[in-house]
This record gives structure tokens, sequence and C-alpha cells, in this order.
């Protein structure tokens, strides 16, 4: 079975470091001509674009903030001006905030979770899904997370903002149906990226995380990308509305293992 992305148009948004990254490798690989998102570090956007241009593959780098709709706008414009038009969306820019009980976090800290990765995907999916509507194809991934249903003390507003994608997704998966138009998520367990790294950093937190996965390790950012790239694919022509977990089994609730 060939897996064939080419000539497809895909933004990617957080896309220069971590999964977002290891996306981007592997939807260009598919064929698939890659938009690389980014807030920060220009230098590894740049570096990718290179990489793939050096493959004979299609792609540039979008500098915006996906929770200012005016900067999701003219991102959105500028995959206009180079490609007329935009196929598969991966919403995958997020930030975990700052670790804290509900009653003692900072509102702003608190809003800005919120404002990146549930507000930030819907500005990008309301400007990608226009597009798609009226060419009547085109597929949005949400990356969501395994705490769209696992509770997280100290991050009540990253579950909060990973279980609104999972009803969002499935919303707007309902109604881009008759489209022609698939909206689905991914949910990560613990993938070794730059936003856990306090985590598996420390061998005695390191060996906490590892103890709620099933699989006995961490995922790597290329076990997601793997996933995303089927999914978006034709090969996942009939998937839409649901998030898939991809965790090693986290969300099997390892404890369970032991009695019950
Ligand atoms: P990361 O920190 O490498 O990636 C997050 C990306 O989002 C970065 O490139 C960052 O610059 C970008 N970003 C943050 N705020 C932004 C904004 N306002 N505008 C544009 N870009 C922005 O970490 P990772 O792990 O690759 O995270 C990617 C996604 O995967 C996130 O949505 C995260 O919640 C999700 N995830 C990660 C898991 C993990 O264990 N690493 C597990 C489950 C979900
Ligand atoms: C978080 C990571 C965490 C993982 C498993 C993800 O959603 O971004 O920091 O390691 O879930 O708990």
């Amino acid at each position: 079975m060939e897996i064939s992305l080419k000539g497809r148009r895909a933004l990617v948004t957080g896309g220069n470091t971590g999964i977002g990254a290891a996306v981007v490798k592997a939807l260009a690989s598919a064929g698939a001509k890659v938009a690389i998102n980014y807030l920060n570090h220009k230098k590894e956007a740049e570096d990718l674009v290179s990489k793939i241009k050096a493959k004979q593959g299609d792609a540039f780098a979008i500098r915006a903030d996906v929770s200012q709709p005016d900067a999701v706008a003219d991102m959105f414009k500028k995959v206009d001006q180079n490609w007329n038009g935009i196929d598969i969306l991966v919403n995958n820019a997020g930030i975990d905030g700052k670790r804290a009980f509900s009653w003692e976090t900072d509102i702003n800290v608190w809003k800005k979770v919120i404002e990146v990765n549930l507000l930030g995907a819907f500005y990008t999916a309301r400007q990608a899904l226009k597009r798609m509507i009226s060419q009547k194809s085109g597929v949005i991934l949400n990356m969501s997370s395994v705490h769209e249903i696992i509770a997280w003390s100290g991050y009540s507003a990253y579950t909060a903002s990973k279980a609104g994608l999972g009803m969002m997704t499935r919303t707007m998966a309902q109604e881009a149906a008759p489209f022609g138009v698939r909206v689905l998520a991914i949910g990560p367990g613990a993938i070794k990226t730059p936003i856990n790294k306090t985590v598996w950093d420390n061998p005695e937190s390191y060996q906490d995380l590892i103890e709620k996965i099933p699989l006995n390790r961490l995922g790597k950012p290329e076990d997601i990308a793997r996933i995303v790239v089927v999914v978006v694919s034709d090969i996942g022509a009939y998937a839409t509305g649901r998030t898939f977990y991809i965790d090693g089994g986290m969300t099997d609730y390892p404890d369970f293992a032991r009695g019950g």
C-alpha cells in the first residue's frame, strides 16, 4: 500500500520544533508542499525549508502567532499567494502553561493557554474551512493530547483546552462532512520534545512518567508524524470526527495492570 500526498498543500502550525517538525518532514517525504508556521526560532524553520527543497520538495516558512486572528488571516493570505489554497491543516502549536493549582494559578497564564491551544486552533481551522468547503475537499488534523480525557493536576487550562479541541473537532467534522472535508484529532501520550524536557531530563520524574506508559518508553515525534500522514492521506478517507490516541497505552490506565 502506497501513501502519497503528492501536490497536496499543507500548513503545519508550530512546525519548526518537536512533533510539528517531524510532521513537516513526514508530510514532505510523502510528497506534500508544506508551509511551516513558527513563532520563535526562525532558523529552525528555515533549515527545514532548505532540507525539503534539497530533495526537490516545496516549502516555505511563515511567522505568525496563532492566538492573533489577524496574524492568522495574513498567514492564510500568504499561503493563497503561494499555492492558491490549502488541502491539509495540522493544528499543532500548543503550550502547557505553568504548573499551578486552579485556585493559585495566574489568570493571564490560564487564558494564554486557552488562547493558543483552543482559540488558535479555531482561528486557523476557520480560515482553512472557508477554503476547503468551497473546494469540497481537505483535511484538518488537530493535535490534542491524552489530556483530552486524562485529568492532570496543575494543568487545568491545558486539559480544558484539549478537551475543548476534542469536541470542536467532532462538531467541525459534522459541519464539514457534507462538503467532503474531514476534521480529526490525534491525542499523543508522552512524546520526548521541548514541551516536557523538564520532566524527561530529571531521572525521578522520568521514572514516574515511564510507569504511566504500558509500552515502557517515551514516544518519539516520528511515532506521531507517521500516523498523521496516514490519517490525512486518502488511506484515512473514512475517518472523521474522532481523536485517535497514540500513546503507548497511557489512556489504558496502566495502574490497573495491578488489581483494581
Ligand atoms: P514543542 O514545544 O516543541 O512544540 C510546540 C510548538 O508550538 C512550538 O514550535 C512553539 O513555538 C509553537 N507555538 C507555541 N505558541 C505558539 C503561538 N502562539 N503561535 C504559533 N506557534 C506557537 O512541543 P511538542 O511536544 O512538539 O508540542 C506540539 C503539540 O503536541 C502541542 O499542541 C502539544 O500540546 C501536543 N502534545 C505534546 C505531547 C508531548 O508529550 N510532547 C503530548 C500530547 C500533546
Ligand atoms: C503534554 C506533555 C506530557 C504528556 C503526557 C502532553 O499533552 O504536553 O507535557 O508529557 O501530555 O502527560
